[in-house]
């Protein structure tokens, strides 16, 4: 995957009607870029029209928000990977933290989502950050490591595959409060650490996103910080002028 990686998560945003015409007026703006990936995380009903408009271009890549870690059965409301990948999706975010702190999910469900998403040929955003809370009480770095840990164990070691992290600190998310790029950078700098015990060498080239609140006015600077190999955004990603202002950053 060609860095920087700027990936858009619309979470509930973007039916299917919007979808098309979102990306009807991105691509047309948006030639072919072979110095970045850009990712689109569309709501798992708006896949196939995402789908449909990025299936010539190698640059753009479609991902699901959410996956279920059984591969099929009764799960009401639920999407397994190899649906996703069957849909066309290349990519998975597991452990937003809007799943973790909204809908309950564990460190343990994250790590069996990230074994299933890679069983099924998808590759795992795994996302871990703090909340305020525990920012305040000096738990970051025990914080996003035990995410780190817990959502790449049931991986082997040493892991070759296709792997992306995005630190997303809670306390960012939505909130107009970014991280500065020195933040971001001290945080980044675990995480590439900690890879280099479970990737090896090959550590160096698992791409780590930072998200929260990042707008055309931050990525920049941002994406500019020591181990920062791309942006995970959310708000910012919905209008497709804010969203090419961002991704040509
Ligand atoms: P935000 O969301 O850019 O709106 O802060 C980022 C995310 O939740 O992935």
């Amino acid at each position: 995957m060609l860095r920087p990686v700027f990936a858009a998560n619309w979470k509930m945003n973007n039916g299917p009607t919007a979808a098309v015409e979102f990306m009807r007026s991105f691509i047309s703006v948006y030639p072919k870029q072979n110095d970045r990936t850009v990712i689109f995380f569309p709501p798992a009903l708006s896949v196939a029209p995402v789908r449909a408009a990025v299936r010539e271009r190698a640059d753009l890549l479609l991902g699901v928000q959410n996956i279920h870690w059984e591969a099929q059965g009764a799960f009401t409301g639920e999407i397994s990977a190899s649906m996703a990948r069957d849909a066309g999706a290349t990519v998975v975010l597991v452990g937003h933290s809007e799943r973790r702190h909204v809908f309950g999910e564990t460190d343990e469900e994250c790590g069996k989502k990230v074994v299933a998403a890679e069983k099924a040929g998808l590759t795992p955003m795994l996302c871990v950050g703090e909340k305020l809370e525990e920012r305040e009480r000096g738990e970051t770095e025990s914080v996003v490591l035990r995410q780190l840990r817990a959502g790449l164990s049931g991986l082997s070691a040493p892991h070759s595959g296709p792997l992306l992290i995005a630190y997303e600190p809670v306390w960012a998310i939505g909130t107009g409060k970014t991280a500065t790029p020195a933040d971001a950078a001290a945080v980044h700098r675990v995480l590439r650490a900690e890879l280099s015990a479970f990737a090896g060498e090959k550590a160096g080239r698992v791409p780590i996103l930072y998200g929260g609140s990042v707008n055309q006015g931050n990525a920049s600077a941002l994406l500019a910080a020591e181990n920062v190999d791309g942006l995970l955004v959310g708000g910012a990603s919905l209008d497709p002028n804010t969203w090419l202002s961002i991704t040509t950053a």
